[in-house]
């Protein structure tokens, strides 16, 4: 790069690039007057503001949104380089208050760095947290991480260090580290943004989870429908392997790391953990009985740890700043930052690293803007498919997973997906079940009977046949579903219908 030329970011991540980033970093490319070199890094996270352009100048990013390949010959007429007005000119980045506003732990490098660039990873911080964790036993960075009080992201919230610590305590010559990427839940898209934006961060991850508990093989197991982050994790594995961050001596340390990556076929229940371990030994995505844990008998009947990409990509930032710099955000026994990922029917959609605490009336309206057609927020389902539909009245409850169960709901992985006041909220019962109903695995006879009787029974319902006692029979539906489901999918399907069912009654009703 000559000296005198402005680094300028162009984000090239998938939703960027379905916004037109690509055409735009080509469009600023062929600007010749411009003294730029375009660099292409992951998005900030706000996508109401994709495609968003960045100056450099003196250290400080200026942003500039959303613009458009057309937007280029204004912006050099602006000389935008020297972060010049615009009408698209927003400022420094860092002082946009959604982005001024959060917590970026897990977040820190996503939208700043080069995704794929080694050098860049460890000019902000990467590979710290290995560094360190290299000269620890086992024991001792599964007591650290315990200490930290993280908690698994992908939706049950488990202890991580106590899975670690099972797995470590497990018998077994070999013994694995699975990433679960599939990523199913509505509204989510988090665990994208790490795989495109900062692979090296879940690959950090995933290595320190090897040397705690002793496993020399891991597999990160990405939905097809995410082929971009599959292509980045493989280039940024094969580097991190040439870089001698991965393989027989990671970092001279004498301990061995492999990782692989597996495309999954994309089934909501192989999300669900033993479904997916079904499905990376090669066979059809069905849930395991438990006993006995993945910790104990997991891959290929080894003992594994399976985490979210998230918690695996939380680790690194533990083990470089200690577990009481994690502890020190959040409330509760929801310790350290949550990402929020707002989406549906909301102004600014995106994604929000935050500590535990805030409430929900914050991110939705603080953040969010409020909705994106400007009508009341009446609902928003929070936690994925299996989530309840949250009131209004309940949007003071505070992003906590003790206090979000307390009203019937869940965190999850950290999805909203928000409606306004023209959502028929007997729909969205219906969409529970029918959801379930095609998603079920099959295995067992309350979910994969049961769904197919919920949407019955709401057609009934909403066609006033029999209301009263169709609307008694749903709530002991949706109790068998609960009680007699072998896994989470049909156990938990029943909630968003129950919510609709105490929250929402005057929809649920015969129509005129
Ligand atoms: C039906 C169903 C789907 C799930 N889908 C996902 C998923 O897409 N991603 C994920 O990380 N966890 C998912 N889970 C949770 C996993 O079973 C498991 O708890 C998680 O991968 C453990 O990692 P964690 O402790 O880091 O959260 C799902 C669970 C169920 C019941
Ligand atoms: S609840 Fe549904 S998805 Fe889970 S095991 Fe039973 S049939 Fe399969």
């Amino acid at each position: 790069m000559s000296a005198s030329k402005v680094r300028v970011f162009v984000p090239a991540d998938t939703a960027a690039r379905s916004l037109g980033s690509d055409q735009l970093a080509v469009a600023l490319g062929a600007a010749e007057q411009a003294p730029i070199e375009v660099i292409r890094n992951g998005s900030r996270g706000l996508y109401w503001l994709e495609p968003l352009v960045e100056v450099e100048i003196d250290g400080i990013r200026h942003a500039y949104g959303p613009v458009t390949a057309a937007d280029v010959a204004g912006l050099c007429k602006a000389e935008f380089w020297h972060g010049n007005d615009h009408p698209r000119y927003l400022g420094p980045t860092e002082a946009i208050p959604y982005l001024a506003q959060q917590s970026r732990l897990t977040f820190a490098r996503v939208g700043i760095t080069d995704p794929l660039s080694i050098d860049d990873h460890v000019a902000h911080d990467g590979f710290k947290g290995l560094h360190n964790a290299v000269s620890l036993s086992g024991a001792e960075i599964v007591a650290i991480v315990t200490e930290s009080g993280l908690r698994g992201r992908g939706g049950a919230a488990f202890p991580t260090g106590i899975k670690w610590n099972t797995v470590l305590g497990a018998d077994g010559e070999q013994k694995y580290i699975v990433c679960n990427a599939d990523e199913g839940d509505s509204g989510t898209f988090a665990d994208r943004m790490i795989m495109e934006s900062d692979p090296y961060a879940l690959i950090e991850g995933m290595t320190i989870a090897g040397l705690a508990v002793g496993a020399t093989q891991g597999f990160i197991y990405i939905r097809f429908e995410y082929p971009q982050a599959i292509r980045t994790m493989r280039e940024a594995i094969a580097r991190a392997r040439a870089a001698g961050y991965l393989g027989a001596d990671v970092l001279g340390s004498g301990q061995s790391f492999e990782l692989h990556v597996r495309e999954a076929a994309g089934a909501y229940i192989c999300g669900e953990e033993t479904s997916l371990l079904e499905s990376l030994e090669g066979k059809r995505g069905q849930i395991r009985f438990r006993p006995p844990l993945p910790a104990i008998k997991g891959l290929f009947g080894a003992p594994t740890v399976v985490n979210n990409v998230i918690s695996l990509a939380t680790v690194p930032i533990i083990l470089d700043k200690g577990a009481a710099y994690y502890q020190d955000y959040g409330t509760g026994r929801s310790r350290g930052t949550l990402t929020v990922q707002l989406a549906g029917n909301i102004k600014q959609g995106g994604l929000v690293e935050i500590g535990f605490g805030r409430s929900l009336r914050e991110l939705l309206y603080d953040f969010g803007g409020g909705s994106a057609t400007g009508r009341p927020i009446r609902a928003v389902q929070a936690g994925g498919p299996l989530g309840a539909y949250v009131h209004a009245s309940q949007f003071e409850t505070p992003l906590d997973y003790e206090q979000f169960a307390a009203i019937g709901a869940m965190i999850g992985h950290g999805g909203l997906v928000v409606f306004d006041d023209n959502v028929d909220m007997a729909e969205q019962a219906r969409f529970a079940m029918e959801f379930c109903a095609i998603e079920s695995c099959g295995k067992c006879t309350p979910c994969r009977v049961g769904a197919v009787r919920g949407v019955e029974v709401i057609d009934k319902i909403c066609k006033g046949e029999n209301e009263a006692a169709n609307l008694e029979l749903l709530r002991d539906l949706c109790d068998t579903m609960i009680t007699g489901s072998l896994c989470a999918l049909g156990g938990m399907a029943p909630f968003p219908v129950l919510s609709v069912l105490n929250h929402f009654p005057e929809d649920l009703q015969a129509r005129g």
